[in-house]
This record gives C-alpha cells, sequence and structure tokens, in this order.
C-alpha cells in the first residue's frame, strides 16, 4: 500500500475491544410480504428471503457469503446496513442493539457500517461529479477532515487507485472497473469499521475483478475493516474471505473457517457448489463434479423440513419432516457449523456415483472440464491482480462505457444520504453500461 494508506491506517480508530463482535446477527429473518385479493388487498403470502439466520463478525475479519441466485445474500447484506427492516431477530453492532433503531439512534453508527453495490452502473448518481459524490457522505454527516473535504476526497481516490484530477469527471466518463473504484472511495470517506460489499466485482471484466478484489483486500488488511463479502463465485470469496457462511433458499447451510469449509464441506449443498467450481489444476480435471439439477424452489413456499431437499441426493423422510439444526457436527473443526440430518463424510474429493447412489435422481455427476469455465480463481491472475488500477488503461474504460444502464439509480444510493435520482437522459446515453446478469 502507498504511504497514503498508511497514513489513513494511523488515522482511523480501531474497533473498541468490548469482548462482543463487530457484528453480531442472531435469528435474522425478512419476509416481504405479497398483497393480493379484490376489491381490497391483503397479505396473501410472504416471500421468504432471509430466514432465522445468524453469524458474527470479528473486528478486521472477513465473512463470504455464498450462495446461489435468490437465496437471500442481498437481502442480508441490506438487513445488516438496515436499509431493510427485518422481520424479527436482532442485530448488534459492537454490542448495541440496532435491530430497530430509529435515524437518531443509528446517526452515530450509519457513518460505520457501509456499502459497496453490485452494481457500479446504477449505483453512482449521473449528475454528480466524481468529487461530489465522495463528498456529499462527509456533508452530510458531519465530517470535516483535516484539509478540507475536497482534499480528502483526492487522497481516497488516490488510494482506490484513480487519478486526483478524476475529481471534476462525471461517472460516465469511466469503466466499470474505475466506477467500482468510485463506490469504494464512498464508502471509504467515512472511516467505516464494517463494509457490506455486495457481489462488488461480478459486474466486472475477469481481468478487472482480481484488481478490485485485491484492492478491498488491501484495505482490509491496512485498514482493519471488516467485510461482509457476498458472492457467488467461491475461488474469490477463498482468496478474500477468512470464514465462509453458505446459504440456502434463505438459510445458512454451513459456516465455517475458509480452510475448514473448503477441505471438508459437510453439507451436501456445500459439496455440490466446491465440485461445480471451476479448478484450473490439470490435476483434477478428471474428477467427477455434482451438478446440482432443478430450480431453486420458491420463497413463497419453501419445502418443508431442510429447504435443500427437493435437489439433495441424500434426502430422506426425516430431511422433510425436521428441519436440521445448525450444529457443529463430530469431526467438525471448532466453529464449523452445518445443518444436515445426513451430512457428508468431509472428503474434499469429489462424491463419485457409487457413493451416491441416488446421485441421478437430484444430481448429474459430470466429469470436470479441464478447462475452467467462467470466472477463474483470483489467484490464477496475480499479475493482473498487482497491475493496480492504474493498469486498467482506456481500453477497458471505452469497452465497459458503451453497455446499457440502468435507467434509475437504486435505493442503494442511501450511502450518499440521498436516494439516487433518475438516470437523465443524455447521461443514460452516454453512461451505458453491461450489467452482467447473475
Ligand atoms: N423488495 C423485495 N420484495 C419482494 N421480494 C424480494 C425483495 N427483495 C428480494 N426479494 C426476494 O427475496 C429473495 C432473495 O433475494 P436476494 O436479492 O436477497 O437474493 P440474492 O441471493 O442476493 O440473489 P442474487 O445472487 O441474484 O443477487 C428472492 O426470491 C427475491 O426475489
Ligand atoms: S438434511 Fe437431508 S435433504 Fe437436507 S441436506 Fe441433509 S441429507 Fe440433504
Ligand atoms: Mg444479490
Amino acid at each position: 500500500m502507498s504511504a497514503e494508506q498508511t497514513s489513513l491506517t494511523k488515522a482511523k480508530e480501531t474497533p473498541a475491544a468490548s469482548g462482543s463482535p463487530l457484528l453480531e446477527v442472531t435469528g435474522l429473518t425478512k419476509h416481504f410480504p405479497v398483497m393480493g385479493g379484490f376489491p381490497f388487498k391483503r397479505q396473501v403470502g410472504a416471500v421468504q428471503a432471509v430466514d432465522n439466520v445468524s453469524f458474527t463478525v470479528g473486528a478486521g475479519e472477513s465473512l463470504g457469503l455464498v450462495g446461489e441466485s435468490g437465496c437471500g445474500k442481498s437481502t442480508t447484506g441490506r438487513l445488516v446496513t438496515r436499509l431493510y427492516e427485518p422481520t424479527s431477530g436482532s442485530i448488534k453492532y459492537l454490542g448495541q442493539d440496532i435491530t430497530h433503531a430509529g435515524r437518531k439512534e443509528l446517526a452515530p453508527i450509519r457513518s460505520e457500517i457501509q456499502m459497496i453495490f453490485q452494481d457500479p452502473y446504477s449505483s453512482l448518481n449521473p449528475r454528480h461529479t466524481v468529487g461530489t459524490i465522495i463528498t456529499n457522505p462527509m456533508e452530510i454527516n458531519g465530517i470535516n477532515p483535516p484539509g478540507g473535504r475536497d482534499a480528502r476526497a483526492k487522497e481516497l481516490l488516490e488510494i482506490v487507485g484513480l487519478n486526483p484530477e478524476h475529481f471534476n469527471r462525471f461517472p460516465h466518463e469511466f469503466s466499470g472497473g474505475q466506477r467500482q473504484r468510485i463506490g469504494v472511495a464512498r464508502a471509504l470517506a467515512l472511516n467505516p469499521k464494517l463494509i457490506v460489499a455486495d457481489e462488488p466485482v461480478s459486474a466486472l471484466d475477469v481481468s478487472i475483478q482480481a484488481q478490485v478484489v485485491n484492492l478491498l483486500q488491501g484495505l482490509q488488511r491496512e485498514l482493519g475493516i471488516a467485510f461482509v463479502f457476498i458472492a457467488h463465485d467461491l475461488s474469490i470469496v477463498r482468496h478474500f474471505s477468512q470464514r465462509v457462511a453458505v446459504m440456502y433458499l434463505g438459510k445458512v447451510v454451513e459456516i465455517a473457517d475458509r480452510d475448514s469449509l473448503y477441505s471438508s464441506p459437510r453439507h451436501p449443498y456445500t459439496h455440490a457448489l466446491l465440485s461445480a467450481a471451476p479448478d484450473a489444476d490439470p490435476d483434477n480435471a478428471a474428477a467427477e463434479r455434482i451438478r446440482l439439477t432443478g430450480d431453486v424452489p420458491s420463497p413463497l413456499n419453501p419445502p418443508s423440513g431442510c429447504r435443500f431437499r427437493t435437489r439433495c441426493w441424500k434426502a430422506q423422510e426425516k430431511c422433510a419432516t425436521e428441519e436440521p439444526p445448525l450444529i457443529q457436527l463430530a469431526g467438525n473443526a471448532e466453529g464449523h457449523l452445518t445443518a444436515c440430518h445426513f451430512p457428508e463424510d468431509g472428503s474434499s474429493k469429489p462424491v463419485g456415483a457409487s457413493s451416491v447412489p441416488k446421485a441421478r435422481d437430484a444430481a448429474e455427476l459430470k466429469p470436470k472440464a479441464a478447462k475452467a469455465e467462467g470466472t477463474p480463481k483470483a489467484e490464477g491472475t496475480p499479475k493482473a491482480a498487482k497491475a493496480g488500477a492504474k493498469a486498467e488503461g482506456k481500453a477497458e474504460a471505452e469497452g465497459k462505457t458503451e453497455g446499457k444502464a440502468e435507467g434509475k439509480a437504486e435505493a442503494e444510493g442511501k450511502t450518499e444520504g440521498k436516494a439516487e435520482a433518475k438516470t437523465d437522459a443524455k447521461a443514460d446515453a452516454k453512461a451505458k453500461g453491461e450489467k452482467s446478469e447473475d
């Protein structure tokens, strides 16, 4: 890290050693009501987006949240940052219960919990200059850094690998990777202790992903910022997070230290995810992989008992009648919790058809492709990672700014203190960027 970054380390206070984890989430639940009926609308159901989720995040720690699309990762992130009101459960920040804290109560800690959003094209207000985007949160939170807000914003631009002279430019003049760096600078403007990063690299080119992940990793290491790192790329999570929680249909089904989880997955779903992940190692090329078939059931009406049972090759009667508790199984490392009645043996080797007799009913076993498909491991691109932001270059910038932009900015703009305005037509035309679908 640069000298500027080191100076930031000194400026930042480390979280109080209160004995409590930085973040403690217990039984967190979010059910979105579904309204219907005529002529009078009433609640006819609820999307069980997040259901009874518990985890902790220590100071300076990174917890990865992984799982298929729609499993509740973003909702969990937004609950933690209090962008959503929880249905039940509790959220404690440094021991203080903030589950239903009002605006006033939240004010002192608002700046300490920040969010980086998935889509760098819609999460920056196209009408604001980069300088305004970064200084606005300071202004709203009454932060007056020595030297002034503008100087601080320029310093932050440098820290995230952008040219401070870009201060007066607009978001559409940047590439996707550069915009994500602006989002990081905006989050850093308030000296956060916890950042919820919601798929911060999934909308970026593979070559840029490693650079942004390495930037975040540097911030975690040097500034002691804790992360809830949301992703569905297991290799990136492994690179970035010390602990990993696997979610399925609104539930955490397994949580463990990364080494324990990746070497000894006990939940069939974790095992399937890991075995399906691309592996560039030619030694593993011939290994079998479990490919889950069928769609994730609707969170409006999730299966009884274990929610994974409709896709699980090990499911038995008990799985339909009893919900498996999230517990430490015999043989699991300390803190490695699994929710399964009939767990895997913890072997890191992908399961063969012979050891999974019902596999073909619920999952297909396929040889792993010799060539990794999809996103390669972040570790696999060390050169790209070292190259840093400045190496992103114009070519990438030009490529990315040609795509489509979201017509409206998301409520995510709350980090700036204001809801993002709708994209204006002119900026929209210029700012068209690609939004990667999950
Ligand atoms: N505001 C909302 N109103 C109703 N349902 C919602 C709302 N937000 C999310 N959901 C539903 O909650 C479930 C979880 O959504 P969420 O966005 O948390 O998933 P995710 O794991 O982040 O998925 P992805 O990987 O695609 O981003 C989904 O079924 C989604 O449709
Ligand atoms: S509880 Fe049953 S259905 Fe659920 S993951 Fe375990 S074996 Fe599969
Ligand atoms: Mg999401």
